[in-house]
């Protein structure tokens, strides 16, 4: 049985005193013992939300990470250096990072190989746009995205990622796939991981789906066979975070 796993994605919101007013806010309804549960803030964020979460069940993220050991890369943030910060978890492969800042699937499998290696538990964010999804071709560009960003990683490291979908159209647009179509993609997720690492693997991976998902529609989302949890932006920053968390509730 996999167990859930709900994250926010804080984005470029919050300063840290803000960031320290929302995890203090969020602290007491964020309890739900059978779910992970984890804020992925930016850089400047992760010590004061790191000391607010302190002694509770809240994990710590952070939104992006360097490929490379150190040097002369400015304005990078290297992995060593998430790691003594306290960073557990690290989301990449983001469509933001892969369409602002122009991040190649390239780039995320090199992301993905040193989160790996530096221990992290990454979190990959895959998921077409509105035209591919016109297209009819999700499914194939997302199996390409996933086989690209896997490229050198051995199974049992694979595992330890989780999966995020997220269709580009739906975020931030409060426009949320169908429960239908969010299953179908996540299901087909779990179908490639079972092509590039086996069953065992397959069943043991986590998938997310992100995407306007808000207090209304969690609980039917996270009801679906292949629905391990929420990658969260927007309802992320606000008391409703707890109610998604809690949404069996
Ligand atoms: O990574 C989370 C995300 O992109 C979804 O954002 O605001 O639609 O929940 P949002």
């Amino acid at each position: 049985m996999r167990r859930k796993i709900i994250a926010g994605n804080w984005k470029m919101n919050m300063t840290p005193t803000e960031a320290k007013a929302l995890a203090t806010t969020l602290a007491p309804l964020v309890k739900n013992p059978e779910v992970d549960v984890v804020y992925c803030v930016p850089f400047i964020d992760i010590f004061p939300v790191k000391e607010v979460i302190a002694g509770t069940a809240v994990h710590l993220g952070a939104e992006n990470v360097y490929f490379e050991e150190k040097g002369a890369f400015t304005g990078e943030t290297s992995p060593a250096m998430l790691k003594d910060a306290g960073v557990e978890y690290v989301i990449i492969g983001h469509s933001e990072r892969r369409e602002y800042f122009h991040e190649t699937d390239e780039i995320i499998n090199k992301k993905l190989l040193k989160l790996l290696e530096h221990q992290f538990k990454p979190i990959l964010c895959c998921g077409e746009s509105l035209a591919q999804r016109e297209a009819g071709v999700t499914m194939d560009f997302i199996r390409m995205q996933l086989k690209l960003a896997f490229q050198g990683v051995s199974a049992s490291d694979a595992a330890k990622v989780t999966i995020a979908y997220e269709p580009i159209w739906a975020i931030g647009t409060g426009k949320t796939a169908t429960v239908a179509q969010a299953e179908e993609v996540c299901r087909g997720i779990r179908e490639t991981v079972k092509e590039l690492y086996g069953e065992a693997i397959a069943e043991e991976i986590r998938i997310q789906y992100g995407g306007s998902m808000n207090e209304k529609n969690c609980k039917e989302l996270l009801a679906e066979p292949d629905i391990d949890g929420g990658l969260i932006g927007g309802a992320s920053l606000k008391p409703e975070f707890g109610h998604i968390v809690n949404y069996k509730a």
